[in-house]
């Protein structure tokens, strides 16, 4: 395992960015507690519906809010009153804001400082996203954009599978722009690829035939991929008419969580049960895909600095692109200014749509 600053990506533990924190389903009316950044946070679904996520521990004497259940909450029965909680040790109540607003035996003004951080939370298909800037400045991107999830004609996740618990989530992004590795570990032959830099957005194109069980090659799938900052992967993949969704969130500074999810279009005629059924089988096999990945992620040494051969992958643009995230946004154009046009790797025909897979 090793650190953001011995991937030399910037002055930050960890990038500016929105990241899945929890299934939606997961946050109900009792504390859920979460450990991300290298902080402790604790989630809760307000009477009001909205979702809230506030740092741990208490002001007054540092008690973990979501951590001592058997408090006999003599104030008021439950820690959530409306959109607030109780602490477990003394009651004190924390509203959404993260500021305290009631303590039970104080009448004066309430300190100021008796507040913990609030962080900004999304909620969007079945997932809460939290926004984590160390600038603490407002998103300047959004959540990648899945406008299928839920709708009418498409059999969408309900959450996100945890797949598995890895080292530094740049392990995981290289896998962006390593078009290598796509015939040997994943058993595709690759007919067509290139990256493209766009701002908070990554794309990877690509066209490849994919092994079949007889071991012959079948038809060629295109997939556009990509990141949107850097926890939220997408992948679209044309032919199959699926998206899947892939998410990476830093445990702390070396470490991270690896979740994914499919959904795809119901095809003409499939019952609904029936299309579940088979969207669970794509999002297995996008999974299984994954794990393949999740194996030499788990067991490999950092690669600190890649030794880049000429047809690799551009590795080195896709790291320069992720790093604007650990930096401040004063850096940004400048970062970004030294990506220009697309990227394939010496020896790879460049990514030309099949005609009827064009968008
Ligand atoms: S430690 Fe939280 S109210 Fe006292
Ligand atoms: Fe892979």
């Amino acid at each position: 395992m090793a650190t953001s600053a011995e991937y030399r990506l910037g002055e930050y533990p960890f990038g500016r960015g929105w990241y899945a924190v929890a299934n939606a389903a997961e946050v109900g009316r009792e504390p859920f507690n979460v450990h991300y950044f290298g902080q402790d946070m604790v989630l809760y679904r307000g009477e009001s519906g909205r979702v809230v996520m506030l740092d741990a521990y208490c002001p007054h004497m540092g008690t973990h809010f979501g951590k001592a259940p058997h408090s006999s909450t003599s104030v008021s029965e439950t820690f959530l009153e409306g959109d607030s909680i109780r602490c477990p040790f003394h009651a004190w109540r924390f509203g959404p804001d993260g500021a305290c607003n009631h303590i039970p035996y104080h009448d004066g003004p309430i300190p100021p400082a008796a507040r913990v951080r609030s962080w900004r939370v999304e909620e969007r298909y079945g997932i809460v996203f939290c926004w984590h800037d160390p600038e603490g400045l407002e998103p300047d991107f959004d959540i990648a954009d899945f406008p299928e999830w839920g709708q009418l004609g498409w059999v969408s996740w309900a959450g996100l599978e945890h797949l598995c618990d890895l080292q530094h989530p740049i392990e995981i992004f290289d896998n962006m722009s390593d078009v290598r590795h796509l015939d040997h570990l994943h058993g595709t032959r690759v007919k067509g690829y290139e990256n493209e830099y766009d701002g908070p957005v990554m794309h990877q194109r690509e066209a490849a035939a994919i092994v079949e069980d007889n071991g012959q090659f079948g038809d060629t799938l295109t997939t556009l991929s990509g990141y949107v900052g850097p926890g939220i992967a997408f992948g679209h993949f044309l032919e199959l008419n699926a998206k899947e969704i892939i998410c990476a969130t830093p445990i702390d500074d070396g470490t991270s969580r690896l979740w994914q999810a499919a959904l795809m279009k119901v095809p003409a005629g499939m019952a609904p049960e029936q299309a579940e059924q088979v969207r669970r089988g794509f999002s297995d096999s996008f999974a299984s895909g994954l794990k393949r990945d999740g194996e030499v992620w788990a067991t490999k040494k950092p690669a600190l600095v890649p030794m880049q051969m000429p047809g690799d992958g551009p590795f080195r643009q896709s790291r320069t692109w992720y790093s604007q995230f650990f930096n401040p946004r004063t850096k940004t154009a400048e970062i970004l200014c030294r990506l220009r046009g697309i990227y394939t790797a010496k020896g790879m025909p460049p990514f030309t749509p099949m005609p009827e897979a064009a968008e």
